[in-house]
């Protein structure tokens, strides 16, 4: 059985730099550190926007860590995906990357009231940008527990959730907060309308991820979901609503541990995340490649319109899944979860 002990409820949109009084100082040696890792959604993307309920969970096999340092003159990041203020040529994503990591570090100094001569924050590991896969939540959110620690101040779960909330706005504008949460938290979540509760597992299911290597931009998704329920909002709606019926089943078939029941969810809601136009030639692609191999059940994962898709397999389908989904163009497979988390 899994569960989490405790996850803070949290529905407000307050801003951090106005919550509290936070004591900073500097710990003994002026170094703090901070964890996150990737996380893809099982079933609800989208429509967790509309308040919605959605299931995620953790990818601890792509996890970052962070250092930060009060030292030297002047203030510099350095993480996977850029250097201090050089710019890196490879990744369209580089500047909001870039932007991402600095607002972190500004916005963590401000609601500690701090403005360091120096500090230097270094975030090792690895999360594909722009693939549903929540880099940008979980580079914050290692970067303000790192530099928060280097005052030797542990941030609350609220705190921590609102300084993600706060970069998040900056890459795509109205986040729900399942990001925020999910990328911090070491199980499974439900999240709904800002909250956050623990999930009862009869059995972790077992879930590759696979990579189509197209960036997606969450914020055009978003958007592209927004237009089309302002223009046919009854149809939008209904298929929020059949979205929020097939997560509040999944939620029951993880509980007792009906994993084709389960997958069977999974295919309707890439369905219906491919009618909200939220799917790509590419995610469709590797979806049929996977249920042609036996895979339980496959869709799209995160924004969409580029990024991954998740297959649900069992150990006698996921070597073929995988070999499929491989031939079919994924660039890159993960198992969820690895070994380390298997219960
Ligand atoms: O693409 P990601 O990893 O940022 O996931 C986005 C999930 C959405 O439901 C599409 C948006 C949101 O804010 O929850």
């Amino acid at each position: 059985m899994i569960g989490l002990t405790s996850l803070t409820e949290s529905g407000s949109t307050r801003n951090p730099m106005n919550t509290s009084d936070t004591s900073a100082t500097p710990s003994p040696d002026g170094l703090g550190v901070g964890q996150s890792h990737a996380k893809v959604i099982l079933l609800g993307e989208h429509a967790v926007v509309y308040g919605k309920p959605a299931i995620a969970f953790p990818v601890h096999t792509l996890r970052l860590d962070a250092s930060a340092e009060l030292s030297g003159d002047g203030w510099r990041v350095e993480t996977p995906f850029h250097q201090g203020h050089v710019r890196p040529e490879a990744e369209p994503t580089d500047e909001l990357e870039r932007l991402l990591s600095v607002t972190a570090l500004r916005n963590t100094l401000d609601f500690l009231g701090e403005r360091p001569a120096g500090i230097s924050v270094l975030v090792k590991g690895f999360i594909p940008p722009a693939r549903g896969l929540g880099s940008s939540a979980a580079v914050a959110g290692a970067i303000a527990q790192a530099v928060a620690g280097a005052y030797g101040h542990t941030l609350t779960r609220q705190e921590l959730f609102e300084l993600i909330q706060s970069v998040e706005r900056v890459a795509h504008g109205t986040p729900s907060g399942l990001d925020a949460y999910a990328t911090t938290e070491p199980a499974p979540v439900w999240f709904e309308q800002g909250a956050a509760h623990p999930l009862q597992l009869s059995a972790w299911p077992r879930l590759l991820v696979a990579d189509t290597g197209v960036t997606g931009r969450t914020s055009e998704a978003v958007s592209r979901v927004r237009e089309r329920y302002e223009r046919t909002q009854a149809v939008v709606e209904g298929l929020l609503d059949e979205a929020a019926t097939l997560t509040h089943g999944a939620e029951h078939d993880l509980r007792v541990g009906d994993h084709e029941a389960l997958g069977e969810k999974m295919n309707r809601n890439h369905v219906i995340l491919r009618e909200l136009g939220v799917s790509s030639r590419a995610l469709d692609t590797l979806v049929e490649s996977a249920t042609r191999a036996g895979a339980l059940g496959a869709k799209l994962t995160g924004g969409g319109m580029g990024g991954c898709m998740i297959a649900l397999v069992d150990s006698e389908t996921e070597s073929q899944v995988r070999a499929s989904v491989i031939a079919a163009g994924a660039r890159d497979v993960w198992a969820v979860p690895d070994l380390e988390v298997q219960t």
